[in-house]
């Protein structure tokens, strides 16, 4: 244990590690042997494919990069590359007997800055723990805790078959399943979490659980809705379809002018009960100089899994509106599906080491007045060069699938269940300078109140604890409903009595 306590003292002395080097650099190499020491005791305990990473190491500043690094820098001493279940549960038991801070990182794509909290400590980085396998029965797939979308996606399409993921590629399964999981099959299937059948889960304490309804059923309930707040997940069961059709999807673009119209079509196509639930509406208010040199410009698309003829009705009622351009895509499969959609592994979206920031607003309605006002901030906050590349996310997926689900059975938010908008501004800016940061925290702000200004009487105010900012309180992340907050909070006592999983928009111990 002598060697346990040098590695904990080495990591504890190191205080807070900020992410501009130098300094940091020097001590590093003071204390050279120590690290040496702390490798080598570490190592042993964990399975042969795992590795402990310092400072000096080669891979060390590759692992740093997160999706929205400078901005989001949770401040690490030591990365543990787990291989294993039993890899997660050695390090978490390591950290907890020596209160040494730790962290899971899977798609690096958390944008929230309650993970600047993170004052120094280990990184569990999951990576390694990326099999997808699709069960012999085919109605389920068991995906590693550290899969990214683009992993899982194309295993199943192998086998022809899909599952609820999220949009993007870089982004882990876990992550947004933790907290909900909006995606393209949502309308369907609901959201990642309410296609969750079974997870294994390191807990605070280091012991590994299976959670499912009959398996720590309250842990269950838990995790699907508040999941970052109790445990690491190293594999998870999830329902598996057959993929029943490729996809059509039409992009159309249209001038600012047309906000109103536009959103008044999605209100209207999507507020209908018998709306398909394979159609899928999403856009984006963003800047495309050559089209348009002054204002933003929409983007928006409507994907619809099958044949072009069942959507065409869909695709005429946007084509009424007037856009610019149109630009049908047919037989899409479930792979080129991301590329279309700009959500592949090389789109703007899943650019990493840049700040980007949501200040995500959900609502039960497209309110047009309101809507425009935010826009017109967007507008203005993108003619500043700084924030050119900034988009606006306006996000209509589709929800007889996830209001299907009986809302008791998860700790999702109520909201989250209900409400079908989701807009977001994403606002994209380059370096570290603080004013960079203060501009952008402003102008989130400015639109998020500008939408909210819009709810309907005696609506509540929601963000999707995905798109948080990390300035929400419990209520707006964790909805309103007074026993299920305090449900929520007696497991955390019950799982996470010292708060070790409080780093991402968590849920209070008190
Ligand atoms: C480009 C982009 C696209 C997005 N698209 C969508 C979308 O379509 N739908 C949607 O719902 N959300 C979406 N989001 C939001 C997304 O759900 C969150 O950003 C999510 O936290 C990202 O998870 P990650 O693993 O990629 O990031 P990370 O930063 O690695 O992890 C995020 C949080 O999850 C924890 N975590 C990671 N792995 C595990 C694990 N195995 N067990 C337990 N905790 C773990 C981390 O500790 C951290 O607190 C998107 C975000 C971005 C930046
Ligand atoms: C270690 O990783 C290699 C390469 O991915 C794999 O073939 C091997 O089975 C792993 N070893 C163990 C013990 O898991
Ligand atoms: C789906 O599209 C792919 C091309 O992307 C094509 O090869 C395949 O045959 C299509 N499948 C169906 C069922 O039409
Ligand atoms: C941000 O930096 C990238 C890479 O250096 C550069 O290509 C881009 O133009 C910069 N964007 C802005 C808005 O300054
Ligand atoms: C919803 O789930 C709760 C808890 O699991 C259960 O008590 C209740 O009976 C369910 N309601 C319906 C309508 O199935
Ligand atoms: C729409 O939002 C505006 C404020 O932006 C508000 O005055 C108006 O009452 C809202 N309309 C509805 C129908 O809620
Ligand atoms: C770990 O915590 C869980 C949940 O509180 C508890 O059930 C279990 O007994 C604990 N395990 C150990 C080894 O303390």
């Amino acid at each position: 244990m002598r060697l346990s306590v040098i590695l904990a003292t080495w990591l504890s002395s190191r205080g807070a590690r900020t992410h501009t080097l130098g300094p940091v650099e020097q001590a590093v190499a003071a204390r050279a042997n120590h690290l040496s020491a702390a490798t080598t005791y570490l190592k042993p305990l964990l399975s042969q494919n795992a590795s402990v990473i310092l400072p000096l190491d080669h891979d060390w500043d590759a692992l740093q990069i997160r999706g929205t690094s400078p901005r989001v820098h949770p401040k690490f001493n030591a990365i543990v590359e787990a291989a294993t279940e039993d890899d997660v549960q050695k390090t978490v038991q390591y950290a907890s007997k020596f209160g040494i801070p730790f962290l899971a990182v899977s798609g690096t794509h958390g944008w929230t800055k309650t993970l600047n909290n993170l004052p120094y400590g280990i990184q569990i980085n999951m990576r390694k723990i990326n099999s997808v396998v699709v069960d012999p029965s085919g109605d389920t797939a068991t995906i590693g805790g550290g899969a990214l979308q683009w992993e899982a996606n194309r295993a199943l399409y192998a086998k022809n078959k899909q599952t609820v993921t999220a949009l993007c590629e870089c982004v882990s399964i876990v992550g947004p399943m933790l907290a909900g999981g909006h995606s393209m099959l949502q309308a369907r299937h609901g959201y990642i979490l309410d296609n969750l059948v079974s997870a294994r889960v390191v807990l605070a304490n280091g012991s590994a659980v299976t959670a499912s309804s009959s398996s720590n059923p309250d842990l269950f309930w838990g995790l699907r809705g508040a999941g970052h707040s109790f445990g690491i997940v190293t594999s998870l069961q999830l329902k598996a379809y057959d993929i029943p059709s490729n996809w059509t999807v039409y992009t159309f673009i249209y001038n600012s002018d047309k906000l109103e119209a536009v959103l008044d079509v999605v209100n209207e196509v999507d507020g209908n009960a018998m709306r398909p639930a394979n159609l899928v509406l999403s856009g984006v208010g963003t800047r495309i100089p050559p089209m348009d040199l002054h204002n933003p410009l929409i983007v928006y698309t409507v994907s619809y899994q099958g044949p072009e003829a069942e959507a065409a009705p869909y695709f005429a009622r946007f084509k009424a509106i007037g856009p610019i351009t149109i630009k049908p895509a047919t037989n899409v499969n479930n792979v080129e599906l991301y590329k279309i959609n700009q959500n592949s592994l090389d789109s703007a979206a899943c650019t990493r080491n840049k700040n980007s920031m949501g200040s995500g607003v959900s609502l039960p309605i497209w309110n047009t007045t309101a809507a425009r006002a935010a826009f017109d901030i967007f507008t203005k906050m993108t003619s500043d060069p700084r924030f050119s590349q900034s988009v606006f996310l306006l996000e209509n997926y589709g929800m007889q699938g996830v209001r299907a689900v009986n809302a008791s059975s998860t700790s999702l938010s109520l909201e989250e269940r209900q409400y079908p908008v989701v807009a977001n501004p994403t606002i994209w800016w380059n370096g570290s300078a603080a004013i960079g940061q203060a501009d952008a925290e402003a102008y989130g702000e400015q639109i998020r109140q500008a939408l909210f200004s819009g709810l309907p009487k005696g609506a509540n105010k929601h963000t999707y604890v995905n798109y948080a900012v990390g300035t929400e309180n419990f209520n707006q992340m964790y909805g309103y409903d007074t026993t299920r907050l305090q449900r929520l909070k007696t497991l955390k006592k019950v799982y996470d009595p010292s708060n070790r999983f409080g780093f991402y928009n968590p849920v209070p111990l008190v």
